[in-house]
């Protein structure tokens, strides 16, 4: 069997995702009849769709068999592909970043930063990220009663916290936020680079470019702390040796670029969709304002139903097989974290946003193995100590009209989310 053509079609189509039920509907029809089949679709490579979390897991289980490397690590057409080895001197990806490397490479790179992300190593940040929160809380209730919360704190609350995390001044945020936006959401004519819907071929050559001013920027900053070094992340890498070296150009551009555009879009995207979920579901405040302990299970329902990383590809070293089925060295596979954090076989009811699920929830939104969100501890931490001090001040919040989703099938999450609030 195949996947049938029209789900894979929806499955890859970005505006499917900004609408999010086709894409949820089609997930929970390849799950039942093709749950790890391939999907064959005009101008691109043939892959593998892997639908179930358990599978998903035995997948990132394997990181000898399963490259990130090889191939590009998010789905693209096959000219793009040839697009961007000629711009990378034959390299997959338009990026070399800890996604799209393996083996000692990825383990060394990891291990540069990993230990300053640790629950432990975070914990000295929260006192200051709790002063981020209340400003933002307080910036929030300026409106008077109504807000775009993904525009007016979900899009900015994060991205002062990475950037502090990191060393980047708080004037070089606004910037920072446009070049991430057009990384992420390309296919989208409201934030893209062009702002304008785009061919592929415009579209490669704007993420080009928005990878050339990243790396223009992130020059300067690493001259700044091989001058003078601090414990910030942008310092670590800067100053980072692998046997006595430095990084090299490609690998250190690719670290500065995802901790600074992972780093909060994914949980600005997170903040947006649990606020979206809270303000549809009448009493889901007062229960967490009753018993504010449930604000870590509202964390991890929020991650698991906003899943705001959609896929990562793989491709296999060699021939193996997963869930009976043969794969073949070369093949190329898609991770749905998606479909994964919508398993029936995981969660009762996995269409309804709950926050009776605990907090130990194992939602796979931030991967699973080597590869696992570097910045997961930071993320919810982060979450975690918004909604408690948005909790305090909130006496009611509900929807303000429709919300809206970026046209994007990668990393996405609501860009909209109208609300009408009242205070204590
Ligand atoms: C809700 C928020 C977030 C989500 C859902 C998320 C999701 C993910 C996912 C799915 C991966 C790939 C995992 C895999 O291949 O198994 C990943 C990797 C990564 N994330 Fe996050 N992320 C979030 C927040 C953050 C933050 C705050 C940071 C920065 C501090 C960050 C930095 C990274 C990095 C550096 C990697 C690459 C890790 C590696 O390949 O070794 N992420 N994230």
């Amino acid at each position: 069997m195949a996947v049938a053509k029209e789900l894979a079609e929806t499955i890859i189509d970005p505006k499917a995702y900004s609408l999010r039920d086709p894409v949820d509907a089609a997930f929970r029809t390849i799950r039942a009849q093709t749950p790890l089949d391939v999907a064959t679709l005009d101008d691109v490579e043939p892959f593998w769709v892997v639908s179930r979390h358990a599978d998903i897991k035995e997948i990132e289980r394997q990181p000898d068999i399963f490259h990130n490397g090889d191939k590009s690590t998010f789905l693209t057409n096959m000219e793009g592909n040839e697009k961007v080895k000629m711009l990378t001197g034959g390299e997959p990806n338009l990026i070399r970043s800890l996604v799209s490397v393996d083996g000692l490479e990825h383990k060394n790179l990891r291990g540069i930063v990993f230990p300053h992300v640790t629950p432990r190593a975070i914990r000295p940040l929260e006192d200051r990220i709790r002063e981020i929160a209340r400003d933002f809380v307080d910036h929030m209730l300026t409106f008077d009663g109504e807000c775009d919360f993904a525009q007016d704190v979900a899009f900015l609350y994060p991205l002062r916290v990475i950037m502090t995390v990191l060393g980047v001044p708080q004037e070089d945020e606004a910037f920072m936020l446009k070049l991430t936006q057009e990384l992420f959401n390309n296919a989208d004519p409201e934030l893209n680079r062009a702002r304008a819907e785009l061919t592929p071929e415009e579209a490669l050559k704007s993420l080009w470019e928005t990878t050339m001013e990243l790396e223009n920027y992130f020059a300067a900053v690493t001259k700044k702390f091989r001058d003078n070094p601090t414990d910030q992340v942008n310092s670590l890498i800067a100053n980072a040796k692998i046997d006595g070296e430095y990084l090299n150009h490609r690998q250190m551009m690719g670290y500065y670029i995802i901790a600074a555009t992972a780093g909060h879009d994914t949980t600005s995207n997170t903040a947006a969709g649990a606020m979206w979920a809270m303000a549809e579901r009448p009493g889901m405040l007062e229960a967490m304002q009753a018993n504010p302990d449930l604000i870590n299970a509202f964390v991890e329902e929020s991650i698991r139903w906003e899943v705001p990383v959609k896929h990562f590809m793989r491709s296999a070293v060699s021939d193996t097989e997963i869930a009976g089925q043969k794969i073949r060295a070369g093949d190329w596979l898609m991770l749905s974290y998606q479909s994964g954090n919508r398993d029936e076989a995981v969660w009762d009811d996995p269409f309804d946003f709950r926050i009776d699920r605990g907090s130990s929830n194992p939602q796979i939104a931030f991967g699973y193995g080597v590869h696992v969100c570097l910045g997961q501890h930071l993320a919810r931490m982060e979450m975690r100590i918004l909604w408690e001090e948005l909790f305090k001040r909130l006496k009611s919040v509900e929807m303000n009209g429709q919300g809206e989703r970026t046209i994007s099938n990668f990393v996405c999450g609501p860009k909209h989310v109208p609300v009408r609030f009242t205070v204590q």
